[in-house]
């Protein structure tokens, strides 16, 4: 068991003599300290409420009852999962709650081996209407996604599947050191959330695993996404429509689909995304580099004030992509996109692509893309020439532009 934990429990029940002051001095001024943090001063961990650290035992509900606790404490509260593998179902960790609440996880959560179990709810790990939470700690959450990647490819009547950890209605949110592994979908979906920052996650899944994004975030306002390494079978980061001020640095992302905007204007009323940033970020193998993704199809919806700099690309098969056809199952014959891609920069972005089309602007006929920017750009391959496509982009170029621009006034 943690020291910390500990050190709660012993302030907690006051038992603190000056006997035991004199004979562990260093100990008890280490007590002292901790506990004399206002931040954290009740302290639940799930083993004692009946958490099995076994991988074997369904140790949903002592983590639920953890989570009652501390979400009902009036001071700031811990709920703490020491080293070890409990096996979690569904969860639903409710807020609002009465205080800050850190989760802090140090040891291994896993999903049922068997995918049906978790239904069809759409999630496994599911935090709602919480606010002023921090997870955090080196622990893990794996999702134990193989059986239902395998049904998925055999296209037998599987279910919806779950993603691994939600977050829905929060608002001031701090993610932090986990490692996610294995979600049946994607690693970590944020939706409906203010101020919400992951910084130091590892999220990992096969290249081939199908629809593993490591991040997805729509509906949202004020989100960083810091210092982590994303390898997965689908997009690393994918932002959703209704979603701004989006901050997105120092990423590893690789193998995987890239980072993306989109899709966008699947829906023909729709708010669009403004106001990101991706910078200082690294990607090495994926499909795309920084792709914004929309449908073909009539929409009101829009992509605005997009800044991508500082990147580098290492053998990147679309490193810099615009693509405004999507319509997968011909949905949308014949037409035209009416997302409104404006104010996208590139800046600083250079490396390898896998393909001689290092870059290309695909954009709607009936709303060419407005105020592309392109500085300081050098992609190249091996061995041939890397090109630049454009249709209805419209921008301006400088510095060294290496393929050199096609855009359009
Ligand atoms: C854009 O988003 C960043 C956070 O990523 C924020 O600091 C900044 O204020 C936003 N800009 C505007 C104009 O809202």
């Amino acid at each position: 068991m943690a020291g910390v934990i500990v050190a709660f429990d012993v302030f907690r029940t006051k038992v603190l003599s000056r006997k035991m002051f004199k004979l562990m001095p260093a100990c008890v001024i280490l007590l002292f300290s901790i506990a004399s943090l206002p931040s954290t001063n009740a302290a639940y961990n799930v083993v004692s409420f009946g958490a099995k650290p076994d991988g074997q035992s369904d140790s949903t509900l002592p983590f639920l009852r953890a989570w009652m606790a501390a979400c009902n404490s009036v001071a700031p509260a811990m709920v703490y999962v020491p080293r070890g593998t409990f096996l979690i179902k569904n969860a639903v960790f409710s807020g609002p709650c009465k205080n800050r609440i850190l989760f802090q996880i140090q040891g291994t959560l896993v999903a049922p081996w068997d995918y049906r179990s978790l239904g069809n709810s759409g999630f496994w790990i599911l935090f709602q209407k919480v606010s002023w939470l921090t997870v955090s700690g080196g622990g893990t959450v794996d999702g134990r996604g193989a059986g239902f990647w395998a049904c998925r490819r055999t296209g037998s009547n599987c279910p919806y599947g779950t993603r691994s950890i939600t977050f829905l209605w929060c608002n001031d949110i701090v993610v932090s050191g986990l490692t996610s592994i294995n979600s049946q979908l994607c690693h970590f979906a944020v939706a409906r959330c203010n101020n919400l920052r992951i910084q130091n996650v590892r999220i990992i899944a096969p290249s081939n695993s199908p629809n593993t994004d490591g991040i997805i975030v729509q509906d949202s306002t004020g989100v960083t996404i810091f210092r982590s390494i994303i390898r997965t079978g689908d997009d690393c980061i994918a932002i959703g429509p209704n979603t701004k001020n989006v901050w997105i640095e120092r990423i590893g992302c690789g193998p995987g689909h890239g980072i993306s905007i989109g899709s966008l204007g699947n829906g023909l009323n729709e708010n669009g995304v403004q106001n990101v940033t991706v910078t200082n970020s690294v990607f090495t193998k994926t499909d795309n580099g920084v792709r914004i993704k929309s449908w073909a199809r009539a929409s009101n919806s829009y992509a605005t004030n997009i800044n991508f700099r500082n990147l580098i690309m290492r053998n990147v098969a679309n490193p810099i992509l615009i693509d405004q056809t999507y319509c997968p199952n011909n949905q949308c014959p014949h037409q035209s996109s009416g997302v409104k891609i404006s104010q996208v920069t590139y800046k600083n972005i250079r490396g390898t692509s896998k393909t001689e089309a290092a870059v290309i602007f695909d954009c709607s006929s009936s709303n060419p893309c407005r105020g592309i920017r392109l500085q300081d750009i050098k992609l190249s391959t091996a061995y041939r020439a890397t090109t630049a496509t454009c249709n209805n982009a419209g921008g301006y170029s400088s510095g060294i532009v290496i393929p050199g621009s096609c855009l359009g006034r």
